[in-house]
């Protein structure tokens, strides 16, 4: 038996990392192709195996396919090019079921973003298109998908093959954002 931290299961390594985290870029159109349902489940395990505090898992992930629904999206965010993708994640999580620090400081919402992002970069690596969105009427959506009122729903993504190329990819200099042993 092989004993090894990173022995998750199935899953072939397609992507170095290094090139994978620099091929994800947020995609705002995508082809109608469906996702083949064992590429949409390597895809959620990579969600499901992500790191919560203390282990606490206080996360759902909706998967929206159904054409009517999606086309009911539009509600939320009325962008083509994520209602018409072929699926669309949303990204819940629940804060009475999440670590909680003495202070108050509550850790669903950190849980989830990392989730989401194990959930993406295991999208890029199967060749599929994502892009965060958070500007989004929550409950709208919780209403159109009957999401209980505990429930929060902290970031969605639409998810396809990509038919359209990124916006030009621009970031800060490392030296404007690291500092070294003091502020
Ligand atoms: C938390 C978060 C929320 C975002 N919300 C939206 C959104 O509502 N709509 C959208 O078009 N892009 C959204 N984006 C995408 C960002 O605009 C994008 O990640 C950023 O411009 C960098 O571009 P890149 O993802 O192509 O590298 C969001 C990104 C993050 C991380």
């Amino acid at each position: 038996m092989r004993i090894s931290p990173y022995n998750h299961g199935p899953g072939a390594l397609l992507m170095d990392y290094q090139k994978l985290i620099r091929t994800r870029r947020s995609i705002r159109g995508y082809r109608p192709d469906p996702i083949p349902e064992d590429v949409l489940g390597r895809v959620l395990d990579a969600a499901r195996i992500a790191p919560t505090a203390a282990n606490r898992q206080p996360f759902q992930l909706l998967v929206v396919t159904e054409a009517a629904t999606r086309a009911r999206l539009k509600e939320v965010y009325d962008r083509e090019w994520f209602w018409a993708a072929p699926a669309v994640i949303v990204g819940c999580a629940e804060e009475a079921k999440a670590w909680q620090r003495a202070d108050g400081f509550n850790a669903a919402e950190v849980d989830l973003s990392i989730v989401m992002d194990h959930l993406i970069l295991a999208a890029t690596d199967e060749g599929l298109g994502t892009c965060w969105i958070c500007h989004f009427d929550e409950a709208r959506l919780k209403q159109i998908l009957g999401i209980p009122g505990n429930v929060r729903v902290i970031a969605l993504t639409p998810l396809g093959y990509p038919a359209a190329e990124p916006r030009p990819f621009q970031r800060k200099p490392l030296e404007e954002l690291v500092r070294r042993e003091h502020w």
